[in-house]
């Protein structure tokens, strides 16, 4: 991506692979409310983007709603290969050799720690798509999963995608970037295990504006925000999407050009790290999210 210099082998990330039990109601959501495109669906499942790639989100109709996989761009072949000896090094169980979604070059996926699915992959570059005006997200910029041990969950992806601690709460959670922007995955200490948000970068503040405006007009609202979040900079709004996950819609998080740039860690009761405004969460935000496939 333009202007995005990578840490490692992994350039960005690529989409969120999810299972809802109402297909339609996902697709109306994400079209009709975050104004993402459709660009590919056969009843079955639904590829959807914001511009310039053929999925960034994709949905498949199922008896459960769960986070199916999260694929990761990987800068080139050589770079997949690098990424293959580790995994296999790693003893990880391979369960496809080949792209498990559409349009992907070369690629394949792999079972990493607590069960989550990832899938590595060479992107074609042949698709372009028009942002819709301020309707439309930039892109997909990151995600945010719970885990049961987060120090070990850090490890491997600073270990097999080269990923690099940008802040540190403690112990407990960490995020992380692969390129430079502040953070492509965060992580959660948690109970449960889960995809807990997907994020998608606005242009400016005002788009988060106008997406509480299309919410209230049908009758929901934001879950959480705007807030100023300490760790990453960003302003940041929630809403729940209709197989429970939450996405999160932000601008404005701070770009890390400096490599070598250590991590910050944050003192755990210092609630600035969460929200610079009021350093509180909304009850309950955290139950939600979507449980890994088994494979
Ligand atoms: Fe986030």
């Amino acid at each position: 991506m333009p202007g995005h210099q990578n840490v490692g082998a992994v350039s960005e990330i690529g989409y969120v692979s999810m299972r809802t039990r109402d297909l339609s109601e996902s697709i109306a959501n994400a079209v009709d409310v975050f104004g993402l495109h459709e660009t590919a669906s056969d009843g079955r499942k639904a590829f959807i983007t914001a511009q310039n790639k053929h999925h960034e989100l994709v949905y498949t109709q199922a008896d459960e709603d769960a986070i199916d996989h999260i694929g990761l761009v990987v800068s080139s072949a050589g770079e997949l290969d690098a990424v293959r000896a580790k995994v296999d090094r790693g003893g990880y169980r391979v369960v496809s050799e080949q792209p498990i979604e559409d349009h992907i070059e070369q690629g394949f996926a792999f079972v990493g720690p607590e069960g989550y699915t990832w899938q590595l992959y060479t992107e074609k570059l042949d698709y372009c798509m028009r942002k819709r005006g301020s309707l439309t997200p930039d892109r997909l910029g990151h995600v945010n999963i719970k885990s049961r041990n987060a120090p070990a969950m850090r490890d491997f992806l600073t270990e097999v995608f080269d990923f690099r601690v940008s802040d540190a709460i403690g112990i407990d959670n960490f995020f992380m970037r692969c390129n430079d922007d502040h953070h492509g995955i965060a992580i959660f200490s948690s109970s449960d295990l889960g995809l807990h948000h997907h994020a998608w970068q606005a242009g400016n503040v005002m788009d988060l504006g106008r997406l509480g405006d299309r919410l209230a007009r049908r009758g929901a609202r934001l879950a959480w925000g705007p807030v100023r979040h300490g760790a990453g900079d960003n302003i940041a709004v929630y809403f729940i999407e209709p197989n429970g996950a939450v996405i999160e819609y932000y601008c404005d998080m701070e770009t890390i050009r400096d490599k070598e740039r250590p991590a910050r860690v944050w003192d755990p009761e210092d609630l600035y790290w969460i929200n610079q405004w009021d350093g509180q969460v909304p009850a309950g935000i955290l139950d939600f999210g979507v449980v890994p496939v088994e494979r």
